[in-house]
């Protein structure tokens, strides 16, 4: 048996990355615990507040951020902490050489109907050691992320993570309260038959989305020749988790839903960690045309399209959209 601690110890140089991971692998225990007392624990519904997004806040989201931030912030190796649920990113430990970022509970409208959430972190370099961390120095492209990862609360606690050379997954034994080794060197298949996508913003989209959905659905009698299936879990971590065990593609493509949002991702706790993850299991992600991990960012919350999975159908989509521009 191979725990989360000895896999850190085996394939990490840095005892820093280790640190952090840690404390976010115990963080993740106590959620996973506060999610299966469910109603008892009161943590379902509203906290009456909205996120700087401008979305309610859950109960969950709001307690799964303060432990987190609780946490990280005084975590000796991080040097600043940004999430989804704060306006602006958290100075920790200026001698710190890490930051770190998380969506605490990604798909968290799925926590009042049991369904999954997960939470999802980056793990980037802090380039400004000694210096009180600002947003701007969480402003760096995806490639530069030391490890990633998302601890999907399903019907087993699973993490996934990288540390920029594969991608290893690990369940919750929830009698010794650690995480074990179950899989290593995932590889997601070139291609697939699956696809996940919100079909009910189809009206919003680009014509090179709405001609690849098309063709999936007109299956054995279209252009692609055969037949796909279609699932959409509501919660990335779920998705991309699905892609991760047996293939498939994912998008979040650009919308004309809302003019202010190029896409309703967001780029730095959710897009970047996911795309590290599905290229190191052999995947490819992409706003549609360009590389998700090499895109500058401008902001923390910055919100992206996003295309991610199996690296043929990832490639047609590419094709599609260039082909219209
Ligand atoms: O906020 C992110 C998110 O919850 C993702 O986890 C999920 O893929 C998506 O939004 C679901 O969006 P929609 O409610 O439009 O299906």
């Amino acid at each position: 048996m191979t725990t989360l601690t000895d896999y850190l110890a085996q394939h990490s140089q840095s005892a820093n990355i280790n640190h952090v991971i840690g404390d976010i692998s115990r963080v993740a225990i106590q959620i996973n615990h506060l999610l299966r007392q469910g109603a008892l624990a009161d943590i379902q519904g509203e906290a009456g507040n909205q996120n700087v997004q401008g979305e309610e806040q859950k109960k969950l989201d709001v307690i799964a951020n303060d432990l987190l931030m609780d946490a990280l912030t005084q975590n000796t190796a991080c040097a600043g902490v940004a999430s989804e649920e704060m306006d602006n990113a958290v100075a920790a430990n200026a001698g710190g050489a890490l930051l770190a970022l998380f969506d605490p509970l990604d798909g968290s409208s799925n926590i009042d109907i049991n369904m999954p959430v997960g939470t999802i972190f980056s793990i980037l370099p802090y380039n400004n050691q000694g210096h009180t961390a600002t947003d701007a120095d969480f402003l760096q492209a995806g490639t530069a992320q030391l490890a990633a990862g998302y601890v999907l609360y399903g019907t087993s606690t699973v993490m996934a993570l990288t540390l920029g050379n594969g991608v290893a997954m690990f369940s919750l034994d929830t009698q010794s309260n650690q995480f074990v080794l179950i899989q290593q060197n995932i590889s997601i298949d070139a291609d697939t038959k699956e696809y996940a996508v919100n079909a009910s913003n189809y009206r919003h989209w680009l014509p090179a989305m709405q001609r690849y959905v098309d063709e999936l659905v007109a299956g054995k009698t279209g252009a692609r020749g055969k037949d796909y299936n279609m699932r959409w879990v509501a919660a990335m971590v779920g998705d991309v988790h699905r892609i991760l065990c047996r293939g498939g593609v994912f998008s979040y493509p650009f919308d004309t839903k809302d003019p202010n949002k190029a896409g309703k991702l967001r780029l730095m706790y959710e897009a970047n960690p996911m795309a590290l993850l599905i290229e190191q299991a052999g995947g490819k992600a992409t706003d549609a045309t360009q590389r998700i991990l090499d895109i500058t960012p401008i902001s923390i919350h910055q919100r992206v399209p996003v295309v991610l999975g199996a690296k043929n159908e990832v490639d047609y989509i590419k094709q599609l959209h260039e082909a219209a521009q």
